[in-house]
């Protein structure tokens, strides 16, 4: 039975991030609905796994490896990226690192690299593409950030600054596209099932490597995947995406002492 037409249908769409987690469940999910796909991170061979696993949707995935820490590569793997399908419809900016220490024991450097990854890294690459998107007249820019881009909790003060910097930062481009046809949208996640805590870096900047037990229990990330979709289709400004999510930014929001107190109770673990 021919696959019926999608939102997606031959739409050009750069994720990084796109080997592991929310990242390759979205490709998968975007393979799927006939989108063309660009896949970076760093790590190629998982890049090459989930073009594997496309492979019988779509033969259209393009493995574009990407260091988000090092911006000044980015327009010439913008260039590659265009030159390959010769427009990007839609950018993922999905890739980052989170942080399990607290501020006492984290060196500068840490807090640097998650800047320069998390937020620089979405900054740089967005200006890289943003100029075609302007030229062809349409886009959408996808920000993945997180539930702690609008809260904080104990551990995490580096990533929280990073996330809550990429809702300044995009939603005043938002404020800036109004009427040129490119849409933002901020996907804040929270307790999805990947190996993020895994990843996270310590105080050295080594990683955590431990799963955490709320993560343990999270969302999927085909689920997560499937909400984002959602989200994407009706060129959402802010989706929140995670199990009890929205009651917690709703405590934080108009009970913050609340939130403060608890949350310093429960995450200092
Ligand atoms: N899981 C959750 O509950 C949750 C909650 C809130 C927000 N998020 C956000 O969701 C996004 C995806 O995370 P995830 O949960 O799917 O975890 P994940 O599986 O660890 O995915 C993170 C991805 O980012 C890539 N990445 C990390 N550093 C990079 C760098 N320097 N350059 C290029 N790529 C880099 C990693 O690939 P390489 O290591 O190969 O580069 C990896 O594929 C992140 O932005 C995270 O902050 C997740």
């Amino acid at each position: 039975m021919p696959r019926r037409s999608t939102f997606f249908d031959d739409k050009v769409v750069w994720i990084t991030g796109a080997g592991t987690g929310i990242g390759a469940a979205l490709t998968m999910a975007l393979a799927q609905r006939g989108a063309r796909l660009i896949v970076s991170s760093r790590d190629e061979s998982a890049l090459n796994r989930v073009r594997d696993r496309c492979a019988p949707y779509t033969p259209h995935v393009f493995v574009l490896p990407l260091d988000l820490g090092h911006h000044d590569h980015f327009p010439n793997t913008a260039a590659a990226a265009l030159a390959h399908f010769g427009r990007i419809d839609m950018l993922v900016n999905n890739g980052g690192i989170s942080q399990r220490a607290l501020v006492m024991e984290t060196d500068f450097e840490v807090d640097r690299r998650i800047m320069a990854v998390n937020y620089l890294g979405q900054v740089a690459l967005t200006k890289a593409v943003l100029p075609h998107m302007l030229a062809k007249g349409f886009g959408h820019i996808v920000v993945v950030s997180s539930i702690m881009g609008k809260m904080a909790t104990p551990l995490r003060s580096g990533y929280c600054a990073s996330k809550h910097a990429l809702h300044g930062y995009f939603n005043a481009l938002r404020s800036e596209l109004v009427r040129k046809n490119i849409f933002v949208t901020l996907v804040c996640p929270a307790g999805i099932r990947t190996e993020i805590s895994q990843r996270a870096l310590t105080g050295d900047g080594s990683a955590y490597a431990r799963m955490d037990p709320r993560q343990d229990k999270g969302m999927s990330p085909e689920a997560c995947a499937a909400q984002i979709i959602r989200a994407i289709e009706r060129r959402k400004d802010e989706v929140l995406v995670g199990p009890a999510v929205k009651y917690s930014a709703y405590i934080n929001r108009f009970f913050p002492w609340l939130y403060n107190r608890v949350i310093g109770k429960i995450a200092v673990t």
